[in-house]
């Protein structure tokens, strides 16, 4: 009869289970984990000897129990292969820009804001001393440091801040505006208080507030600062149901006096050329009444206006805005593409961003100085800076533009590439 031995294997299975649990124990990943194994058995016998080791035996447990759970789970890779280990990563990750704001920031390190700015917002608005004395912390000699010279000549200053006038002789309304005004931002992004709070900072600044493309709500209207009424591809708060523009519900809020000028919308840097999305859970009945939408759907800007598709009509679009709006000045923003969409037409430029991409995500939109030369340029052939169309850039890139001559008059005096 044949007898079966035993595989061979199957003996030493377990010593060598054994010795490859016990190997683990001294790798990197698992070295906390077996620490706090040991400190909880030692401390276990040391508290017999003196009951002051139960503490630690305590903190040692803790740390055992916390381990023997990331070993055990199976949800998170990391805390499984780094028990413990990993769970101080993540706390430091978390501390880190405290450490780094602290601790290893320069005082002019630091963007957008620098230390040293914050502060002097802090001490103003404290009232407390903003000045220091011994020079500047600045390296004069970086490249592109940029600096005022004294003159000889100094005057007085201006007893009231310098305001310019915007809209030419089309404009039977033109605006004095402020050189520093508030930027768009929607009633939907901002919460109601921060609306107000806006606004008021306008009306007692004599400065002008954005509306963004979320409509002009009645939050906007509580303080009476001046309005600018931006419109988006939305056309929210003068739009028809379906969601094309509507000239009658644009006529009735733009006549109101508090608007002073118009804006349409082409584009911002955070949405360049792929619209927008209020998701439904944030359209509450006031931003649905603001925006003239359904409460609790999602609120969709498209991509392009519905209005207008070229650049010549983008300009008829804003004379007629201009003649609804009572002769106010319109303006349009667009957030700057190689091709710039007024004097050449908008359509396959293979230099786009590909936006689907999500290492370029930082690097949608113009540097300020690049961008702001880029579109002064095209008007400065079209000899339109002397027509009175003003173009504004807002410091982070963003670019704006205030026509004051009709579409006919834009497109006769334009050069070719102006042409559509
Ligand atoms: C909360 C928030 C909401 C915004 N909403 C709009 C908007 O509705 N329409 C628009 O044209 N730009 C909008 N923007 C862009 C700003 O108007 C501005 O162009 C951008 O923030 C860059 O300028 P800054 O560097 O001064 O912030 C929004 C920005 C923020 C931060």
């Amino acid at each position: 009869m044949l007898m079966r031995s035993p595989p061979s294997d199957a003996r030493t299975r377990l010593p060598t289970l054994l010795w490859r649990t016990i190997g683990l124990a001294f790798t990197r990943r698992y070295v906390v984990y077996a620490l706090s194994l040991l400190a909880s058995v030692t401390f276990l016998g040391l508290s017999f000897v003196h009951p002051g080791f139960l503490f630690v035996l305590a903190v040692a447990l803790i740390f055992a129990a916390i381990g023997t759970y990331d070993v055990t789970q199976s949800h998170h890779s990391l805390l499984r292969n780094y028990p413990i280990a990993a769970r101080i990563r993540f706390l430091l990750e978390e501390i880190r820009p405290e450490i780094r704001q602290y601790f290893l920031e320069s005082d002019t390190d630091g963007t957008p804001f620098n230390r040293a700015k914050r502060s002097i917002v802090y001490q103003r608005a404290k009232g407390a001393l903003d000045k220091r004395p011994f020079g500047t912390q600045l390296d004069v000699y970086a490249m592109g440091f940029e600096w005022l010279n004294h003159s000889i000549a100094p005057k007085q200053p201006a007893r009231e801040p310098p305001r310019i006038t915007i809209g030419g002789s089309d404009c039977s309304r033109p605006y004095s505006s402020s050189v520093y005004n508030i930027s768009a931002m929607s009633f939907g992004a901002l919460s109601a208080n921060a609306i107000q709070a806006l606004n008021k900072g306008a009306k007692l600044g004599g400065f002008a507030h954005d509306t963004g493309e979320g409509g002009f709500s009645a939050y906007h209207r509580v303080h009476g600062g001046d309005i600018i009424w931006e419109i988006g591809s939305g056309y929210f708060g003068c739009r028809n149901p379906d969601g094309t523009f509507s000239a009658e519900r644009f006529a009735e809020q733009a006549a109101e006096d508090q608007v002073k000028m118009l804006e349409v919308k082409l584009s911002q840097g955070a949405k360049p050329g792929h619209g927008g999305v209020l998701p439904g859970a944030k359209v509450s009945a006031e931003i649905a009444a603001a925006r003239g939408v359904p409460i609790g759907v999602d609120c969709i800007s498209p991509p392009c206006h519905s209005a207008f598709s070229t650049p010549i009509e983008l300009m008829q679009f804003i004379g007629r805005l201009r003649e609804l709006g009572g002769g106010k000045p319109v303006g349009f923003k667009l957030w700057h593409r190689p091709s710039l969409g007024i004097p050449r037409h908008r359509q396959g430029d293979a230099r786009d961003p590909d936006l689907s991409g999500l290492h370029r995500h930082r690097r949608i939109g113009r540097r300020h100085r690049r961008g702001a030369a880029r579109v002064r340029r095209p008007y400065r052939h079209a000899d339109a800076r002397r027509r009175d169309v003003r173009a504004q850039t807002r410091w982070s890139g963003s670019i704006s533009a205030t026509a004051s001559r009709s579409a006919r008059a834009a497109r006769s005096s334009a050069p070719s590439t102006l042409r559509a």
